[in-house]
């Protein structure tokens, strides 16, 4: 029975992660792939989503900074979370997502 569970909760895992995967212009879905990791448990001092104390600030700087910031990397970030292979407007999708939670 364990055994069954586990892989029933295997085969969940592994179809979440096809659908995150099959659509990219997203912002969630950008978010979930490529700075979940730092900005979900907030490590390394990561603004973490939707901590309303914590992105006050950042949303009053606009949009556009914080794009221009994830896209160039600041602090502990590195560019673009890291990914290069996102483009801009993906990361500002993933931003405009980040911001969306944080109000
Ligand atoms: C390796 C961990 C890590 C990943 C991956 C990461 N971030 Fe960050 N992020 C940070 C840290 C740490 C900070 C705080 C930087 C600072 O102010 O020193 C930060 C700050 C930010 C900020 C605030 C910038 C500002 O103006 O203060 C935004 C917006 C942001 N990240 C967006 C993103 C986006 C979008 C992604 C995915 C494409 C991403 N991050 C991936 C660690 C990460």
């Amino acid at each position: 029975m364990k055994m069954i569970l586990s892989i029933l909760c295997l085969a969940m895992i592994v179809s979440s992660v096809g659908t995150v995967y099959a659509s990219d212009s997203n912002g969630q879905s950008v978010y979930t792939k490529n700075c979940a990791a730092c900005h979900n448990s907030g490590v390394m001092g990561a603004p973490k989503v939707g901590d309303k104390d914590a992105w006050t600030p950042l949303i009053a700087k606009g949009v556009d900074v914080l794009a221009n910031n994830a896209i160039e990397g600041q602090g502990k970030m590195p560019p673009k979370g890291g990914n290069m292979q996102l483009s801009d407007d993906e990361v500002k999708a993933a931003v405009e997502y980040m911001v969306e939670q944080g109000k």
